[in-house]
């Protein structure tokens, strides 16, 4: 594991952000990993700001990590609008190659199988974005996950759902079930850029890097991965 500490968010989406724009880059047919809520943000940021420089996102490949079941598409917090808002438009991905599981499929479990076939069709991922929940879930694979895990339906953490229901009119309106691929899936990325900002990130930071590798710590099994680049700031790496 890389374990890179910077000042603070805005460097920590620099640095990540050049890390993923050398693969697209080296590669404009890159299939990148990426993921939603507020850690990477900052990471997109610094990806249009290369863009406008002149960086070609249009054959990039992209598969987000996960989706809640049951809102609709044109819900403004669907992760398929997400995706939509924070990264297709101001990277200019083409969203025929954009790719998010199906949270409203009748068949929940043949759109996860579909889901996975989609990424290996597309050759595997090249670079997985990732933030990190407070309680140390990554996608939405919460806490005794199983660490070779596939994307399947999982329900989400109480954790969890309190942490997201800032983004919803009301705290019930946050989903209770949601497709995430698996840790097995994200282990496949042949690299891993996860960002972390901020002092609520940090147990689950310490977790991460420095504690044994456990389904508890979902994070920690990115200690199993050989490029897995840890992106934090000051604060989040306060308990190391
Ligand atoms: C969300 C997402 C994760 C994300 C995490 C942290 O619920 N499913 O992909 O990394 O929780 O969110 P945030 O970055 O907003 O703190």
């Amino acid at each position: 594991m890389e374990v890179v500490i910077m000042a603070g968010p805005t460097e920590v989406g620099a640095f990540a952000g050049g890390r993923i724009a050398d693969v697209v880059a080296g590669n404009p047919e890159a299939v990148l990993g990426v993921a939603t809520g507020s850690s990477p943000l900052e990471t997109y940021r610094a990806l249009a700001a290369r863009r406008d420089a002149g960086l070609d996102f249009s054959r990039v490949t992209a598969f987000a990590l996960d989706e809640y079941v049951g809102i609709p598409r044109s819900h403004p917090e669907s992760y398929h609008a997400v995706v939509g808002r924070e990264v297709v438009e101001p990277l200019g991905l083409n969203p025929s190659r954009v790719h998010v599981p199906d949270g409203l499929a009748s068949d929940l479990d043949a759109a996860c199988a579909d889901y996975e076939a989609k990424i290996l069709a597309a050759g595997g991922v090249d670079v997985q974005l990732l933030g990190i929940g407070a309680n140390g879930h990554i996608g939405f694979n919460e806490p005794t996950s199983s660490l070779s895990s596939r994307t399947r339906v999982k329900t989400l953490a109480p954790k969890t759902r309190d942490d997201n229901a800032r983004f919803f009119d009301k705290a019930e309106d946050v989903p209770v079930h949601c497709l995430t691929q698996g840790l097995g899936t994200i282990l496949d990325a042949r690299s891993v850029v996860l960002v972390a900002q901020g002092a609520s990130k940090a147990r689950a930071v310490a977790a991460m890097i420095e504690g044994p590798v456990s389904s508890m710590w979902p994070g920690s099994v990115l200690q199993l991965h050989r490029r897995a680049t840890i992106v934090i700031d000051e604060a989040a790496a306060s308990e190391l």
